[in-house]
């Protein structure tokens, strides 16, 4: 698994920076080709040259190396890691990271890559529990990195606390896991759904609802850091994930349209849309002028997820606000899926518009598994986990 790989090190300013020298020692004797990023407080606690000795490599340092050789360092480095591990990672260049801030040659890195990037925090407990350092931990985590929790024990303060370095070996398994996680879903097409459907009235007006997209979008830049070849429909309109195909849609029947397209070939359909039942059966063509009672005919819109056949996975998602497990049920069999997630509306951070939610995955021999709140992007590899599960059995 680590044979062969590249991992790039960050090393930044703590006293934990002389365990990175035991991680890097146990990473090069593993066969990975480790590539020693330092900022500058990091080279006060232990020398670039300790690191290039344990490495085989260069050590890099600074961004104000002559031109030709930054031109090469940042990019090259963001674009070779297989993974990016930060350890220790303190206090300052987790909120660098959490704000974009890329003015040393590690942060530049991280912004620059595509790789997936591990935090390690370690530092002062007061400064960990710090209501500022949990918030940009959890923006980073909503944004896909992978953070390693500190241990507790004695610090550099003398004092007991949490802060810590995490056991290198802890995080030699992250970093296996983060690995193994890539490539699962490599070869494999995956059609994605997000976001509210949009159904006009007339030229300024629709039926809509408060889906945002960041679930769908969530599975679908998380199926593709697994290997999968990615197509995302979407009503919502977020920054596309890296090397997904797009096709922005608005109203349910362009959906349908599009998923159709989509799912020519595809291994698993993923609908976590919320695609409006009805839709105004006319469209006026000029804005409806104001008055005292306005009446819509609805139609139904056809039901994508029920009616799509083609071998593939289907999975579906259902928000419930009361009997949620009963109600996801239901759906699943009506819809003759693989898979339901549930989520509970009625749960704080959840479902709607929130970057975490609280799931219940149900598949169709009944087996039920109640997650707690995660990020959407933890739900996400929750749902993969079980979608890869059933394509390795096929
Ligand atoms: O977008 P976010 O803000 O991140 O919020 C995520 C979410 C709460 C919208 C998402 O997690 C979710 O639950 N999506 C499904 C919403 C829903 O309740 O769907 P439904 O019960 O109406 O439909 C069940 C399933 O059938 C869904 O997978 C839906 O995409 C699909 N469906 C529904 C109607 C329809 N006409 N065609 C469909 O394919």
């Amino acid at each position: 698994m680590l044979e062969g790989k590249t991992v790039v090190l960050g090393i930044a300013g703590s006293i934990a920076a002389y365990k990175a020298a035991d991680l890097a020692s146990k990473l090069t004797q593993a066969g990975v080709g480790v590539e020693v990023v330092m900022t500058e407080a990091a080279t006060r606690f232990i020398t670039p040259l300790t690191l290039s000795s344990i490495t085989g490599r260069p050590v890099v340092t600074g961004m104000w190396q002559p031109a030709s050789e930054f031109s090469i360092e940042h990019v090259s480095l963001a674009e070779a890691a297989d993974v990016v591990v930060i350890a220790p990672a303190t206090a300052d260049i987790i909120a660098k990271l959490a704000s974009g801030i890329a003015d040393d040659i590690l942060t530049c890195t991280v912004l620059a890559t595509r790789a997936p990037v591990i935090i390690a925090p370690a530092m002062n407990d007061n400064m960990y529990r710090n209501p500022v350092t949990q918030e940009n931990l959890s923006r980073l985590k909503a944004r896909g990195f992978v953070i390693i929790e500190p241990g507790y024990g004695r610090l550099a303060s003398g004092k007991t606390g949490t802060g810590r370095l995490a056991e290198v070996d802890r995080i030699i398994d992250a970093i296996r896991q983060v690995l193994q996680r890539k490539s699962d879903l490599a070869g494999r097409q995956i059609v994605v759904t997000a976001g509210g459907t949009r159904e006009p009235i007339d030229p300024v007006r629709y039926i809509g609802n408060r889906s945002s997209g960041k679930m769908g979008y969530a599975l679908a830049g998380v199926a593709r850091e697994r290997g999968a070849k990615v197509t995302l429909v979407t009503a919502a309109s977020l920054p596309s994930p890296a090397e997904v195909e797009v096709i922005a849609v608005e109203t349910a029947l362009q959906m349908k349209r599009a998923v159709t397209r989509a799912v020519k070939g595809a291994d698993a359909l993923i609908m976590a849309a919320a695609v409006a039942d009805y839709r105004p059966e006319e469209v006026a063509r000029a804005k409806i002028k104001k008055s005292s009672r306005l009446n819509l005919e609805l139609v139904a819109t056809p039901d994508i997820l029920a009616e799509i056949e083609g071998g593939f996975i289907k999975v579906g998602f259902a928000a419930e606000s009361e009997d949620v497990i009963a109600n996801a049920r239901k759906k699943l069999e009506a819809k003759g899926l693989d898979l339901i997630v549930a989520n509970d509306i009625t749960q704080k951070d959840s479902g709607f518009g929130a970057d975490s939610n609280k799931v219940t995955i149900i598949d169709k021999n009944g087996k039920i598994e109640d997650l707690p709140l995660m990020t959407k992007r933890e739900v996400a590899d929750r749902v993969l986990d079980r979608v890869a599960g059933i394509l390795g059995k096929r």
